[in-house]
């Protein structure tokens, strides 16, 4: 399966079912924002601490990663941010030039493979904002090193993410009774870890393919691409029942790029 192409034709088609991750914020959002008024989630429906964010947006190179709908960006934009929205899904980034068009705001769209940003120079931003995306890619150390690269030194890094503990439970179960039961082991991989046959079953053939990362490439992973963490909080999932168990279904990370080489070992240990 050519993964891209399978998840490129999945989110046009969520947006043509209007998935909630697709549809556009307001004008009155917008005008709010203009406003200074303004909040955004990066993990299910918790509004990012405002104190991840530089005290004002105005002329701050922001990079909104794996990031259309019509929802972050044009809020960013609003708040006076220079915006750039990088995403697979044509669909997904027509939502943000048409809020754009609406409420008379600039937005750069791009589209393209979050591993992949070779689109954009070395030190091209100040900040990423990267909402839970990265489970439509079967690797995530990648989008860190690029993420690094195209960060000036001292740039932030908001990145939201799924807990992989939500794909072990037995997907029927989980939805329909209220129980959970661990039957899938991790890495779960809606690729290998079922049939084709189960997924479409499960999810529809048509629906974009997710996998889930370990803990070490997605912690580690930063720090190993030039990141210290500074920041983290935990969500509950917003449409599942392991919420009800206290579980939580996303985590987010501030980091902010210190260096070509922040992974710092003691030069002296061998
Ligand atoms: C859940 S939506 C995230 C956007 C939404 N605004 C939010 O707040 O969560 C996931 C996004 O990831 C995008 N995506 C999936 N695979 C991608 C890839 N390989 N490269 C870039 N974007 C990708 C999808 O097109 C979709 O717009």
């Amino acid at each position: 399966m050519d993964i891209r192409e399978h998840n490129r034709i999945a989110w046009d088609k969520q947006v043509a079912d209007d998935n909630e991750w697709t549809r556009p914020v307001s004008s009155e959002q917008i005008a709010a924002a203009r406003r200074g008024e303004w909040s955004v989630v990066l993990t299910g429906y918790q509004p990012v601490p405002h104190n991840w964010f530089p005290a004002s947006l105005v002329g701050v190179n922001v990079l909104c990663l794996a990031g259309a709908g019509g929802q972050q960006g044009p809020i960013f934009a609003a708040a006076g941010a220079n915006v750039t929205v990088f995403d697979n899904s044509p669909a997904q980034l027509e939502q943000d030039q048409r809020v754009a068009a609406r409420d008379g705001l600039t937005i750069r769209t791009v589209e393209g493979d979050m591993r992949d940003l070779s689109a954009f120079a070395d030190a091209s931003f100040d900040l990423i904002f990267h909402p839970v995306s990265n489970v439509f890619v079967p690797e995530v150390r990648p989008v860190w090193r690029e993420c690094q690269r195209v960060l000036r030194a001292g740039g932030t890094l908001l990145a939201g993410f799924m807990n992989p503990v939500e794909f072990v439970f037995d997907f029927d179960l989980k939805e329909d009774m209220g129980v959970l039961k661990v039957t899938y082991g991790l890495p779960y991989s809606d690729v290998e870890s079922i049939t084709a046959d189960e997924r479409e079953r499960l999810f529809g053939a048509e629906s974009p393919v997710e996998f889930s990362h370990t803990f070490d490439d997605l912690i580690a992973g930063q720090l190993e691409a030039g990141f210290v963490l500074t920041g983290f909080y935990s969500t509950p999932h917003h449409a599942s029942i392991t919420a009800k168990y206290g579980i939580p279904g996303y985590f987010a990370t501030r980091a902010v790029k210190v260096g070509d080489k922040a992974f710092v070992h003691f030069e002296n240990h061998r």
